[in-house]
């Protein structure tokens, strides 16, 4: 048996990449890794729930009741060191990470993006909002990203990378669902577990 890394992952909202790889460790495809925390920046978060009906501890970490980006990043550390946390997966985690928290994480945290980067990436560009501007630029092929979290907003090393075709008459909501569909579901989990044997590897 691997000696199996200990994943926490971040999230924000439903939470569909989380049940991904859920899924994933449920059919033996993170073989290396282990879901041992979740932690949500939005209290009521849909992703709460599912990491709570798959027996995972689940927290929220408000950064507008705590005050500051500091608290905020405090709180997540403390969390992450109780759960003995040695990988950071941010799936549809939406808020920015300081460069004093991702420099202490180095090639350990991989981010989900729903564009081929470095294309509709950057500060700003988060969840519907990547969709709409492929579809105003009238990019006939987008995709998703898998890559290593640094203090640059989706500027770091790129791991995985999945094509997805633009179709006539998409909304952003229809080209955010195939992509997720073709490219996020499948990459984020082939990305935890490649990086989570790594990890495991190097101990
Ligand atoms: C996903 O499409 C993810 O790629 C995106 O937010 C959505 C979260 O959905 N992330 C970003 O835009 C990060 N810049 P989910 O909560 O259902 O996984």
């Amino acid at each position: 048996m691997p000696v199996k890394t200990r994943i926490a992952v971040l999230v924000s909202g439903g939470g569909t990449n989380l049940q991904a790889l859920i899924n994933a460790q449920n059919d033996g495809r993170i073989p290396h890794g282990e879901i041992v925390i979740v932690i949500s920046s939005q209290e009521g978060a849909y992703a709460l729930e599912r990491a709570a009906q798959a027996g995972i501890p689940a927290y929220a970490v408000s950064k507008k009741k705590l005050g500051s980006q500091q608290l905020f990043e405090e709180k997540i550390s403390s969390l992450l060191a109780e759960a003995n946390a040695e990988f950071i997966v941010l799936a549809g985690f939406l808020s920015i990470l300081s460069a004093d928290f991702t420099q202490q994480w180095p090639d350990r945290i991989i981010n989900i993006h729903p564009a081929l980067i470095p294309s509709f990436c950057g500060k700003g560009m988060y969840g519907l909002k990547v969709h709409e501007a492929a579809l105003a630029k009238g990019v006939k092929v987008t995709g998703a990203t898998v890559h290593y979290v640094n203090e640059i907003p989706d500027g770091g090393k790129i791991i995985l990378q999945k094509a997805v075709e633009v179709k006539d008459g998409d909304t952003p909501e229809l080209l955010q669902r195939r992509v997720m569909e073709e490219a996020e579901w499948v990459l984020l989990p082939q990305a935890a577990e490649l990086v989570a044997r790594k990890i495991s590897e190097e101990k």
